[in-house]
């Protein structure tokens, strides 16, 4: 009701302002419900809102001559455009909308995306750092602080949160997920879904967010970008499905799929997942939206012979918007005269996309997120940065702490060494596009704002190349320009603080890694410096898990700090000197060697899992089977005592349990308190553990708290292969504690 009376007033206004061409009658842009708005589109106006474009051209400058961006342009005057990317800013943003509703036959406003992946102007840590907080509190902060410089800055639409689980660390796209764990995992889609999406979506700062990649892309094979992904329907949906599913049911407005195939089948061609599972199964509202170019890549992958082919399957399979192949605005007009895409197809696309539309309020305004005063005050605000340094202050993870390296004295020397320790572009992490280059607190500042004890050394560069997205960054294996100082510098210092570790551009979309290593000679640079002296804090900043065997055989001290955005060195400063104690765990299983990836704490028992005998069991005979850091793993400056946890009740369809942890040590400190299950005996066999509960707790030195957790029917089951839960009566482990390695075990008999 209330949408019908908007529409109509949209109409109203539209008629009485006069802000339609002049040459066409008012009467098609009055309507009183999006049926009727569709009952007045035609065929190829329907196809044109399925069509999404990369910005081609400022639209304050002059008006494109020739090429694509001619075509576009006559594409969006032509109401042949429903959504438009990366418009930078407002003034840009207006124009843009003012020709979809003033020039267009029935003056549909367009949608704004944009990669609005962790923060905006300001930037929050990566994504995979933030996960590594577990507070999801937080997060949903952090991403309503985005949606905020977002939706100031014309955006009403961002492709994030990327919810895919990944237990590759050479892929360097871990840096936009939230790491190995579908529980986790699906929490933190909930949070961040509603963190972009708000209360009501069609408040100004609010945006529409989008579950990516629809599905399987974090499974890419030997972690290389785009690659093919083949899984069995129990790891698709027990471990790659569920994040989607929470984002599903938090009513994220839209889903992208992705570029890989799954098991044979290009996922944007992908009927059983989009059609079947997402749209009918799951009785998913929003729409889905291919990832770049993904329709036309089906002709690399061999699964479209031509463009026509590749209109029909994307549409017959569920894929409701085109960005960048022209497959749509091109060819899907003949395929539906042809009969080889049903109408009820185009209609059921057009609507899902209207509807978000209306969803984000733009039938009422479509200048909604076009304000200028708002991107003066809204954008890059001391509130904004003060949500990004909380979130990054919590997204570090202590990974070792010996010998009272950490906390810092600040009243004591200190020799801070390396390049990336006065660098303020690389810890701002990648997908940064409505940020400016250079606007990081690089971590020499935030030492040098609470101690005056800092001496610097920068040593080597470690990269050279642009700061630019697309950009390749070249890594310094050779020049050692500056080396002897830094070592002389070390030499006569107490404590050494080295930060090292990956440019931020060498993670992110097409940035997977062969090695895992401290990129180029810094592995050499540090045992230089430690041959002068053993007492170093390694800091180590990356986009992904890094091999730190050889830091964490060796020295006392190694801090996990990411790329945590604008604020990265006031967070990790607070950190080193105790301001703020860290509490961060990881969210991705350290390997001790590349060769060990794919490693994930969540694997199925082999039939040969322990040493029976030297050589025939599931091992490596050169090295460990076990982890460098598990998964759930960091440490505090604090001390923990779990105490003896207890089932309450041992039988039947539900138990609850309880423990105590106590704060034992001398500083206030949080916690993350972990449960993890293993069904004994399933058919599927189920994981030797699976997270099925946490709590970040905070305690005051010497302080105690009673942890309760309840498992039931809810979390003590699993998908079967159609995709519906199931639980299997019999008997189940219960295990608490820091991490996934260090845990109680209990019993329980589920009935
Ligand atoms: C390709 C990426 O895979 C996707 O995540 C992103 O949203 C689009 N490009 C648009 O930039």
């Amino acid at each position: 009701m209330k949408r019908n009376l908007i529409l109509f007033c949209l109409g109203l206004v539209l008629i009485f302002s006069g802000c339609f061409n002049d040459s066409r009658t008012g009467e098609d842009r009055v309507f009183s419900s999006i049926d009727d708005l569709m009952a007045k589109m035609t065929l190829e106006e329907k196809i044109g809102q399925m069509n999404l474009y990369s910005s081609f051209w400022s639209l304050t400058g002059p008006a494109p001559i020739g090429g694509d961006a001619k075509m576009k342009y006559d594409h969006l005057k032509n109401g042949q455009l429903g959504a438009v990317l990366n418009v930078h800013g407002v003034e840009d943003a207006r124009k843009w909308q003012e020709m979809a509703v003033n020039e267009t036959r029935l003056g549909i406003p367009l949608l704004f995306g944009y990669d609005v992946i962790h923060g905006h102007k300001t930037l929050a840590p990566i994504p995979l750092a933030e996960s590594c907080s577990w507070n999801l509190d937080l997060m949903k902060k952090s991403a309503a602080m985005a949606a905020r410089e977002a939706s100031a800055m014309g955006i009403n639409w961002t492709f994030a949160p990327m919810v895919d689980i990944s237990r590759d660390a050479r892929w360097g796209r871990v840096m936009e997920g939230a790491g190995e764990d579908p529980f986790l995992g699906s929490l933190i889609a909930k949070a961040r879904v509603e963190g972009f999406q708000g209360d009501d979506l069609s408040a100004p700062h609010t945006i529409a967010a989008t579950a990516k990649h629809f599905a399987g892309y974090g499974f890419a094979e030997s972690g290389k970008d785009y690659n093919t992904a083949d899984v069995g329907l129990n790891t698709l949906h027990n471990m790659i499905l569920p994040p989607f599913k929470a984002a599903a049911e938090s009513d994220v407005k839209t889903f992208m799929n992705s570029f890989n195939t799954l098991n044979g089948i290009p996922a944007t061609a992908d009927e059983f997942l989009q059609r079947d599972l997402l749209k009918e199964k799951w009785n998913y509202p929003g729409f889905i939206v291919s990832d770049w170019g993904s329709g036309a890549e089906m002709i690399a992958h061999g699964y479209a012979k031509d463009m026509d082919e590749v209109a029909e399957l994307s549409a017959n399979a569920g894929s409701d918007m085109d960005m960048e192949s022209y497959a749509f605005v091109n060819h899907l007009q003949k395929a539906v005269e042809d009969g080889a895409v049903p109408m009820e197809y185009i209609d059921d696309a057009v609507k899902r996309i209207l509807e978000v539309k209306e969803d984000l309020g733009l039938f009422e305004d479509p200048y909604k997120y076009c304000n200028e005063e708002r991107e003066k005050t809204d954008v890059f605000s001391a509130q904004n940065r003060a949500d990004a340094l909380a979130m990054a202050k919590e997204s570090i993870v202590l990974l070792k702490n010996e010998k009272n390296m950490l906390p810092l004295d600040p009243d004591k020397k200190v020799a801070l060494i390396g390049a990336l320790a006065d660098d303020d572009n690389s810890p701002l992490g990648n997908w940064r596009l409505g940020s400016d280059n250079f606007t990081g607190v690089t971590l020499k500042e935030g030492m040098e704002s609470l101690s005056t004890k800092v001496d610097f050394e920068k040593g080597p560069d470690y990269f050279s190349g642009d700061a630019m997205f697309h950009m390749h960054i070249n890594v310094n294996e050779d020049n050692k320009k500056g080396l002897d100082e830094a070592i002389a510098l070390a030499r006569n210092a107490e404590k050494v603080v080295l930060v090292m570790g990956e440019h931020g551009f060498q993670s992110g979309e097409g940035r997977s890694r062969g090695n895992i290593g401290l990129p180029g000679f810094q592995q050499e640079m540090l045992s230089a410096i430690y041959a002068v002296n053993p007492n170093i804090v390694l800091v180590v900043m990356s986009g992904r898990p890094l091999d730190l065997s050889w830091a964490d055989a060796n020295l006392p001290a190694v801090l996990a700090c990411w790329q945590l955005g604008t604020e990265t060195g006031n967070a990790i400063a607070e950190v080193l000197y105790g301001k703020t104690v860290p509490s961060g765990k990881l969210t991705m299983t350290f390997p001790r060697s590349v060769s060990q990836v794919p490693i994930y704490y969540n694997y199925l028992n082999t039939g040969r899992p322990g040493p029976k005998n030297e050589v025939f069991w599931s091992h490596y005979s050169d090295m460990s089977n076990e982890p460098l850091y598990p998964f759930g793993f960091g440490l505090s400056y604090t001390s923990f005592e779990y105490g003896k946890a207890k089932i309450t009740n041992a039988k039947g369809k539900t138990t609850s349990l309880s423990l105590e942890v106590t704060n034992t040590g001398e500083f206030d400190a949080k916690e993350i308190v972990q449960l993890y299950i293993r069904d004994l005996v399933a058919r599927p066999a189920r994981p030797i553990k699976e997270l099925k509960g946490f709590e970040k707790i905070e305690l005051k030195a010497g302080e105690s708290k009673t942890i309760n957790f309840t498992l039931d029917e809810s979390n003590l089951g699993s998908f079967n292969d159609n995709g519906d839960w199931k639980t299997e009566a019999g008997d189940f482990h219960i295990m608490v504690g820091p991490n996934s390695r260090d845990l109680q075990i209990l019993e329980f008999e589920l009935e």
